[in-house]
């Protein structure tokens, strides 16, 4: 396939080696000293395309992808609170859209082990939950869209819960998901159940980008042939 990466940082030239290794060409780079240049007709040329940007170009990106026509993957996250208005702009256009806040393998089974721990967790009272995360200085965004993803999964299962917050509280029904900044991480995440008695802890450590990558280039194989606006968890459907 002619993958066309959005975005040509960190991510994308990650995403790039790996795209090269399955067999695939990647004709189109663009990153934001080339971005105004780019029209319709250059994403056309491309079979999918991939977007690892910015949170601040990720939207115009996404107008431009639909209204070419080419299915797309998007990995960039801090645009969550936009999911409803695209949802509708890809079905509106008969587009094909994959998005993940996280695209690694491990991830995902984390995810599913984080739902089904606060499903066992929502009639165990004594247990207090929260999220932390870890990442690179560079992140622009916090918390990260992983840590939103496994918060709003958590208040699906945990009926005591009604939202998420970025900051210590002492309301009850508050989930709070902090997050540091550290040199060098490229992503960790930590969800703490504690009681009086105990702790459990669930702990997802990336030791480096490959596994986002890898996922991000298996997605761009899984939405040919397509319609609609999908999550990376049903590409995996544990
Ligand atoms: N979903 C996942 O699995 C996953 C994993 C890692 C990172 N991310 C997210 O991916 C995004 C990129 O991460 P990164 O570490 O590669 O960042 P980065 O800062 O290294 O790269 C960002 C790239 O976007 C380019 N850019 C800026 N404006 C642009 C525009 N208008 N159009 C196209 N490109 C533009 C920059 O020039 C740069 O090349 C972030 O939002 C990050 O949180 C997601």
């Amino acid at each position: 396939m002619k993958i066309g990466l959005l975005g040509y940082g960190k991510m994308g030239k990650e995403i790039e080696a790996i795209a090269l290794q399955r067999n695939h060409t990647v004709p189109l780079k663009v990153d934001e000293h080339n971005r105004d240049a780019i029209t319709e007709k250059d994403v056309q040329t491309c079979d999918v395309i991939i977007d690892f940007s910015t949170p601040h170009s990720v939207m115009e990106n996404i107008r431009l992808v639909l209204n070419s026509g080419t299915p797309l993957v998007v990995g960039t996250t801090g645009w969550h609170d936009k999911i409803t208005e695209v949802t509708a702009n890809c079905n509106a256009k008969n587009g094909s859209l994959v998005y993940g806040s996280n695209f690694s393998v491990g991830v995902n089974i984390f995810f599913a082990l984080n739902k089904y721990l606060a499903a066992l967790m929502d009639k165990y009272e004594g247990y207090e939950t929260s999220i932390h995360e870890i990442h690179h200085t560079q992140k622009l965004d916090a918390p990260s869209g992983t840590a939103i993803t496994l918060g709003k999964d958590i208040l699906e299962k945990l009926s005591r819960k009604k939202q998420w917050v970025d900051h210590p509280t002492n309301v009850a029904s508050d989930l709070v998901i902090t997050a540091d900044r550290i040199e060098n991480v490229p992503g960790t995440h930590v969800i703490t159940w504690s009681s009086e008695v105990d702790m459990i802890e669930l702990k997802h450590v990336a030791h480096n980008r490959k596994g986002f990558a890898l996922g991000a280039v298996i997605a761009a194989e899984w939405i040919i042939g397509k319609k609609g606006f999908f999550e990376v968890k049903q590409m995996f459907n544990f």
